[in-house]
């Protein structure tokens, strides 16, 4: 896969260098391509932005340095493979469409992305609109929290979307079991992982995975990856399909619902008991 980044800090991708990441490279799994923005600048201070229009805080990238930049990059990358093919395009933005494990999978289909991380308040919206009618073009949030920047988005989907290229993780590890891989696991989170020793500091493993009982760990994996769902996200729960439940994932879940009703109103017996907000009838 082809992996071209725009940036004003090419140097943050230094960790694409490393481990994982940096072994796929080697090995040309991963072809990445760091370009610096001000290079498609023509005044002496190279400058990328300017103030908004209508006026408020901060500073929106200028929309004709990103216009050649990404043109000049798409002519390279098309130079190089001898084709007509074109990136899809990802404009890192916490306005974006979520992006998911699901997402990192689609864009492992791809053969060439190109990423445009913004600094400032972003990149002038007519830069989207632009190539969003020449290529596919995506703008992508990680997490409904704002970075500094998008250098920090990108590193975080290259490397979901590059381990799951083929060659990279090995036969050792089935991506199958990820949390929130489609099929058994879509919409769960992998449950706890040990290894040796069998007792440490007065934790033991549980009994379970020291039975060699194939059939009994998968099982077990799957009623634990269960509750630390229920527990931690219940609303991917709600997303299960409920078809694809079999009879005993069915008692786990109302065994939780169960013993959470039952906390629920054991505190609300305690004195000094208040409902929250959600549970007083207006
Ligand atoms: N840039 C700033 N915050 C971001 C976020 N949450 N996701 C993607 N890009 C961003």
């Amino acid at each position: 896969m082809r992996v071209d980044i725009i940036s004003i800090f090419p140097e943050y991708f230094a960790p694409l260098d490393v481990s994982l990441m940096g072994k796929a490279r080697e090995r040309g799994i991963l072809d990445i391509h760091l370009h610096q923005l001000r290079d498609w600048t023509h005044d002496v201070h190279k400058t990328v932005d300017d103030t908004p229009y209508g006026g408020g805080p901060g500073m929106v990238m200028k929309p004709e340095v990103w216009g050649e930049a990404v043109d000049a990059v798409i002519e390279d990358g098309r130079a190089a493979s001898g084709g007509d093919a074109l990136p899809r395009l990802i404009v890192p933005t916490p306005s974006g469409r979520p992006f998911t494990q699901e997402v990192a999978l689609e864009y492992a289909e791809e053969p060439w992305l190109l990423f445009a991380p913004a600094r400032y308040e972003g990149i002038d919206s007519r830069v989207v609109a632009e190539y969003g009618e020449r290529l596919r073009t995506d703008e992508v949030s990680i997490g409904d929290y704002v970075l500094a920047g998008g250098e920090a988005a990108v590193l975080v989907m290259v490397e979901a979307v590059g381990r799951l290229l083929p060659g990279v993780l090995g036969n050792a590890r089935s991506v199958a079991d990820d949390s929130f891989a489609p099929g058994d696991m879509a919409n769960l989170l992998e449950g706890p992982v040990y290894t040796k020793p069998p007792v440490w500091r007065g934790h033991e493993v549980p009994e379970v995975l020291l039975s060699g009982h194939h059939g009994r760990i998968a099982r077990w994996r799957r009623d634990e990856a269960l509750r630390r769902t229920l527990d931690r996200r219940p609303e991917l729960v709600a997303r299960l399909d409920r078809d694809g439940l079999d009879k005993h994932d069915r008692r786990v879940i109302e065994e939780f619902e169960e013993r959470l009703e039952e906390r629920r109103s054991a505190a609300a017996s305690r004195p000094g008991f208040r409902a929250a907000p959600e549970d007083v009838a207006d």
